[in-house]
């Protein structure tokens, strides 16, 4: 009779479920995994040991060789100071089938030293050389990315000192900021609400004060028969908060414009008209702008001289949420308005003109909703809604 010997009968087993080591780092700090690609059969247990450093084994996909995988498995992150030398951590993948299984170093994800994207990644049962999921491929996507990321860091800073021309006259304003699309739940009070907005660098936030919002009184003139806004400009202001323009003597209007077009009304943007008041009134009267976004709102004075010259141009205007820290604060609006509207206008003299009152809504049609909106153009229109 034959009896296949122990021997014989402890190789089955191993063969029917092995061990297989792998090293994640190396006492000289290697940003590696030895061996890089593993084949390995259903049971079998691939045992990571951690070395110097701080390193993870975490699962991703060849599509996405430097991601988290949702639900893959990860070891969490296994530092190892550099004196020491034995007693190494230890993590364990149990191969349940012959599917690939994509791993990398999620240590310092995202930014040039990413050690995924230094080539630190291993793969079990990947496909073979010249596959389309080969580990050749896979670590050379890894390394694209981490090419991707060192550019993106050795980039220069976008520069906010690009300059392009005024939409009239030929004076010359800072470029507006680059906008970054966000989408950020809004919670206020008991409500919540999805919102995209562009964010840029000094834009408020997106949150409004309360669900009804603050009233902020702006006066329009004074008693002097100034041709001020008084405040000249409100920054930090969220959604929903009103303006409340309030106008006092003389004959003057709060109407929104541009930055670029400081004395000019905005196409559909607000506009409360002229509203006069005699020098001796005691009640004044109120024209109220729900504010929608957290993009700067431009306003003037739309009311000529007798000698034809303008009140935007002798400087009445005002902004809401302008970034005081970016070339396109109050003072180079105002500044602007004066050049283009004002005694140093370029071509742009203050022509007696008739200027047609345009609806308070037109600009707000699509902000019928309450959205939290911050655009970072200026020129607001075109919102994104919800
Ligand atoms: C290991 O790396 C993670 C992620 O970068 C970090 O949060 C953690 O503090 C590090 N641990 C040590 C001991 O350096
Ligand atoms: C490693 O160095 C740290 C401080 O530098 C020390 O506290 C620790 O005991 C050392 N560990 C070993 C294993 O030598
Ligand atoms: C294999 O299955 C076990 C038990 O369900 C699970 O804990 C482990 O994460 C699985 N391995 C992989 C690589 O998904
Ligand atoms: C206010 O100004 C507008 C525009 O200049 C003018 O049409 C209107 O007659 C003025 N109203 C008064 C009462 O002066
Ligand atoms: C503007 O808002 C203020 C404060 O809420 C209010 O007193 C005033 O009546 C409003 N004005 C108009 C024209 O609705
Ligand atoms: C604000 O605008 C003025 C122009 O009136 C400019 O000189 C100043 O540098 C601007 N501030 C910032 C922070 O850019
Ligand atoms: C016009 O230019 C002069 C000299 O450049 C300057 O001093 C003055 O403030 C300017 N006026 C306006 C209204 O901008
Ligand atoms: C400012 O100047 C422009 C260009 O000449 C003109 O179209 C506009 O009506 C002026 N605005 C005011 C308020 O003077
Ligand atoms: C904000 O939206 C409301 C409601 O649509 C509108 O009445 C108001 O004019 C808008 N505000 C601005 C500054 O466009």
């Amino acid at each position: 009779m034959f009896f296949p010997s122990l021997a014989a009968l402890a190789l089955a087993a191993s063969a029917s479920a092995a061990i297989i080591n792998v090293d994640v780092g190396n006492s000289d700090g290697g940003l590696v995994f030895n061996p890089e690609a593993i084949f390995a059969n259903v049971g079998d247990q691939v045992i990571y040991t951690f070395h110097q450093k701080n390193h993870s084994v975490t699962q991703s996909s060849f599509a996405a060789p430097c991601s988290p995988l949702e639900g893959g498995v990860n070891s969490g992150f296994m530092p190892v100071a550099a004196n020491v030398t034995e007693g190494f951590p230890t993590f364990t993948i149990t191969v349940n089938d012959t599917k690939p299984i994509w791993v990398f170093c999620d240590q310092a994800a995202d930014t040039p030293n990413s050690h995924c994207g230094a080539g630190m990644v291993h793969a079990i049962n990947c496909g073979p050389d010249g596959a389309p999921n080969s580990f050749t491929n896979f670590k050379q996507s890894a390394l694209n990315i981490g090419a991707q990321l060192k550019a993106q860091a050795s980039a220069p800073p976008p520069t906010p000192t690009e300059w392009t021309t005024a939409d009239y006259g030929t004076a010359t304003i800072p470029a507006a900021p680059v906008a970054e699309t966000v989408t950020v739940t809004v919670t206020v009070e008991a409500s919540s609400w999805v919102t995209t907005y562009a964010s840029y660098p000094g834009s408020p936030a997106a949150t409004p004060a309360s669900l009804t919002g603050n009233v902020h009184v702006v006066k329009v003139g004074n008693s002097d028969g100034a041709t001020i806004f008084d405040p000249p400009f409100l920054t930090d202001i969220p959604p929903r908060d009103i303006i409340s323009f309030e106008f006092h003597q003389k004959n003057h209007s709060a109407t929104q414009s541009s930055f670029g077009a400081p004395c000019i009304p905005a196409p559909g943007g607000v506009d409360s008209g002229f509203l006069p008041v005699p020098a001796d009134a005691t009640s004044f009267p109120t024209f109220n702008v729900t504010v929608n976004e957290t993009a700067p709102l431009w306003f003037f004075c739309r009311q000529l001289k007798p000698d034809g010259s303008s009140h935007c141009g002798a400087g009445m205007v005002f902004a809401v949420n302008p970034v005081e820290s970016s070339p396109r604060n109050f003072s180079a609006f105002q500044v602007l308005a004066k050049t283009l509207n004002g005694t140093n206008s370029t071509g742009a003299a203050a022509a007696p003109s008739t200027p047609s009152q345009t609806p308070d809504s037109g600009a707000s049609a699509g902000f019928a909703t309450n959205v939290a909106l911050a655009m970072g153009s200026l020129f607001a229109a075109a919102a994104f809604l919800l």
